[in-house]
């Protein structure tokens, strides 16, 4: 676990955006239980994957905050600053489906995860040269799709070549690229994190492991991309929240920090293991046209971030996706909800013709 007496910095009040989706709602759970002197203002647009549901245990603590409004709009960010006086940001409000980004098309993509950050980059320097009285740290939460893809040997470093891909990846290069430059143009106090594939609850079903759960579940087929020897490196999101709060805490400014799962496996290979946790015949697999310019393999070299702030990852991934398959078969009323929405029509654009 953390050791405290070594944290360099304490965040008292946190500013979380994108603190409605998969990600950020278990990085407000995880903080909210780990640290009692620790306040959340969660600031959330709530698109179509951003749901207050996941915060429904801590929506009537002291410590937690909700505020609804819009990265994109600089009147509702530079209010959220004047209204709140935070010590840190952790930003993961992004559009952040790669399939979105080829299929449905980069302008939100654009406009959120790159006009965005910028904007929020801007208000955070602006409330700190208004005097902040501890230090005040910006972590960027970016994703290891930057780095592209990899052949069948090594893992991505912090110092890989920047190679995206498609658009959703792009868009994230080019946002770490105007974090950096705010590092390094005015002094802001930055941190990059770059995580590879992560699972486990309030995963928006339109992703890998929550579609095949989902679809298995009410016995539909699961499309699987290509031939399926795709490789990713998992990660347990309890594991992407703690590194967050190391990086938070103790990250050097200006640095980038790796987060992996330590493992690749193949898209089959997670996909039979859910059939066979959920007692599935594999014949639900069906092969689908393959996505556009699809990355072949991801994997991270996590040795910055365990030798320098002591990180290590908790979780085994056979056991945590267990745990994420018992999860989405006890909360079928969670994403039951979702798929008869709208959702319902972004699955016929993305899977109907394939
Ligand atoms: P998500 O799609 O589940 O959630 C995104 C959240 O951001 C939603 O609550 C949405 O309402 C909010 N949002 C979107 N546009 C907004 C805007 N303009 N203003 C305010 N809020 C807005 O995403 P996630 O999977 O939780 O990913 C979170 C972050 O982590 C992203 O930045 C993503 O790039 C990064 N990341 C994700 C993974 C992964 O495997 N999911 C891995 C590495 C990095
Ligand atoms: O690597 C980190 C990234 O992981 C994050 O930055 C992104 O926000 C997140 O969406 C995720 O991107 P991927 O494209 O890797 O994840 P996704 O769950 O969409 O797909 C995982 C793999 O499964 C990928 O090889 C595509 C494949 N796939 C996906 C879907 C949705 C299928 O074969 N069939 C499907 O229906």
């Amino acid at each position: 676990m953390l050791n405290s007496s070594t944290h360099k910095i304490t965040p008292m009040k946190i500013l979380v955006t994108g603190g409605a989706g998969f990600i950020g709602s278990n990085f407000i759970h995880y903080m909210l239980a780990a640290h009692p002197d620790v306040e959340i203002v969660n600031f959330d647009a709530l698109t179509y994957a951003g749901n207050l549901e996941n915060l429904t245990a801590v929506e009537r603590e002291a410590r937690y905050t909700f505020v609804k409004g819009d990265i994109t709009v600089a009147a509702d960010v530079a209010a959220l600053f004047a209204a709140h006086a935070v010590d840190a940001v952790v930003h993961f409000a992004a559009e952040s489906h790669v399939d979105r980004s080829l299929h449905i098309g980069p302008e939100a993509f654009i406009r959120t995860n790159i006009l965005g950050t910028q904007l929020l980059l801007d208000a955070f320097r602006a409330a700190g040269a208004r005097g902040a009285k501890r230090p005040r740290r910006f972590v960027h939460v970016s994703t290891d799709e930057v780095y592209g893809s990899l052949g069948p040997e090594g893992r991505f470093t912090e110092n890989s070549p920047i190679k995206p891909n498609n658009p959703y990846a792009a868009t994230k290069a080019a946002s770490d690229f105007m974090v950096l430059a705010a590092h390094h143009s005015y002094g802001v106090d930055a941190v990059i994190t770059r995580c590879s594939n992560n699972f486990g609850p309030y995963q928006f079903p339109e992703k890998l492991i929550p579609l095949m759960i989902a679809n298995a579940l009410e016995d539909k087929p699961l499309p699987v991309y290509g031939d399926g020897q795709q490789r990713r490196d998992w990660i347990y999101v309890a594991d992407h929240c703690q590194a967050l709060d190391y990086v938070l805490r103790q990250g050097r400014a200006g640095q980038v920090y790796n987060i992996g799962g330590g493992q690749d496996v193949t898209n089959l290979e997670v996909i039979r293991l859910i059939l066979k946790l959920l007692q599935k015949p594999e014949s639900l697999i069906q092969h689908v046209t393959d996505r556009p310019g699809h990355d072949r393999r991801y994997a991270m070299d996590s040795t910055r971030i365990e030798t320098e702030l002591g990180w290590r990852r908790q979780f085994d991934f056979a056991a945590a996706l267990k745990a994420t398959v018992d999860w989405y078969r006890q909360n079928s009323a969670w994403w039951q909800c979702i798929r008869s929405g709208q959702y319902s029509k972004y699955y016929e654009t993305i899977y109907g013709n394939r």
